[in-house]
């Protein structure tokens, strides 16, 4: 799949910073949302065709956090699970599936709980 990150294009924003404080990730540094619900990642992805797309995110955190998966608004795959990867530079993937519509869309993915996201590498689609 191609890997969209920080420093690739359809990387847009995250609602914190870019850091690089926490080794294991790839390319320029992970995105550390702020801790509160709502907060998430923005990524702007052109999708070819209607169908089931896989998105993995590569993630490391030190507690269970929770996200919504958004598609250019609406919610897509809702309560995904990002459980404790046991420290902070260590890094796992948890995959999710999603329906998606041709064209270029706002691909978010929100913090449901008060910590906000784990760290996040990046989406793989
Ligand atoms: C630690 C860690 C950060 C992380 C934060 C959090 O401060 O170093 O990278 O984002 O905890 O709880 O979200």
């Amino acid at each position: 799949g191609n890997i969209i990150q920080e420093n690739t294009t359809g990387f847009c924003n995250v609602n914190g910073t870019i850091d690089t404080n926490n080794a294991g990730y790839t390319g320029a540094g992970f995105a550390n949302t702020n801790n509160a619900a709502g907060t998430g990642i923005d990524w702007k992805i052109n999708f070819a065709s209607v169908g089931t797309k896989s998105f993995t995110f590569r993630y490391a955190g030190i507690d269970t956090r929770t996200a919504n998966l958004l598609v250019n608004g609406s919610i897509v795959a809702a309560n995904i699970s990002l459980p404790s990867t046991g420290s902070w530079t260590t890094w796992s993937t948890v995959t999710v599936y999603a329906n998606t519509i041709p064209g270029i869309s706002d691909v978010r993915l929100e913090a449901t709980g008060a910590s906000g996201l784990p760290n996040v590498d990046y989406v793989e689609v």
